[in-house]
């Protein structure tokens, strides 16, 4: 036992003691250890990404409300994983709309193409592709967006110049993060990188835990 306290004082030290392993774990050795290795999250690990407990943070319908997506846009979205905001992303943009949406790990893909199945959508239209290399025609969309990913990209030069060459003139990209993930960058990295590329901050939602740039193209 912990100091000789009572069992519940005991458990209660113990759980603490281990939050605070698990939360610098998580926010110091993990993160250094994915600053000098890239990697993207794997498929199987999804359960980690989609849950009640994420959702509850980061609303699906308040990120897209936040992302400005609207009936009859054409959206792209990057890096869905296993479709935390896609399908809400995919209902806003309506019938009239379309979504498009990229990842580059084939097995998110295929998963991805299930749920959307299942949950009957049929205005989105699933590819195997990079950040860095789109397989969409110059000035095609109206918004893109991407979630939990920015960080995750190694050439984010490369990759946000890329967004801007499939947005249309005045599209936009909206940029979500949220601070538990590993990769989390803080909003003044995000403006700086898209800055360099000719993308212009026109609104910020949320705060230090999680947030949604958008930036428009100029
Ligand atoms: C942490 S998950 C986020 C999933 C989802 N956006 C969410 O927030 O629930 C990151 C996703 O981005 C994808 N990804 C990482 N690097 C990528 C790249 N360079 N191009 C396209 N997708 C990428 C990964 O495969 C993964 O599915």
């Amino acid at each position: 036992m912990l100091f000789g306290h009572s069992l519940a004082v005991n458990v209660i030290l113990w759980i603490i003691v281990v939050s605070c392993g698990g939360i610098f774990y998580w926010v110091v050795v993990h993160r250094t250890f994915k600053h000098f290795v890239h990697y993207p999250v794997p498929a199987l690990l999804e359960f980690l990404i989609d849950n009640p407990l994420r959702r509850s943070f980061q609303p699906p319908k308040e990120i897209i409300d936040w992302a400005g997506i609207r009936e009859g846009m054409w959206v792209l979205e990057i890096g869905p994983g296993p479709g935390t905001f896609t399908i809400e992303a995919a209902k806003r943009a309506g019938s009239t709309g379309k979504l498009f949406a990229v990842d580059i790990q084939p097995s998110v893909i295929s998963k991805l193409d299930r749920r959307l199945r299942r949950e009957g959508i049929t205005t989105a239209t699933t590819k195997v592709a990079p950040a860095h290399s789109l397989p969409f025609p110059d000035n095609s969309f109206d918004l893109v967006f991407m979630v939990a990913v920015l960080g995750e990209i190694p050439n984010k030069n490369r990759a946000l110049s890329e967004v801007r060459r499939v947005l249309k003139n005045n599209g936009l990209l909206s940029v979500g993060e949220l601070f538990p993930d590993p990769d989390y960058p803080r909003k003044k990295s995000v403006i700086k990188w898209c800055s360099q590329v000719g993308l212009e901050l026109v609104s910020s939602h949320g705060g230090f835990m999680h947030y949604v740039l958008t930036f428009k193209k100029v």
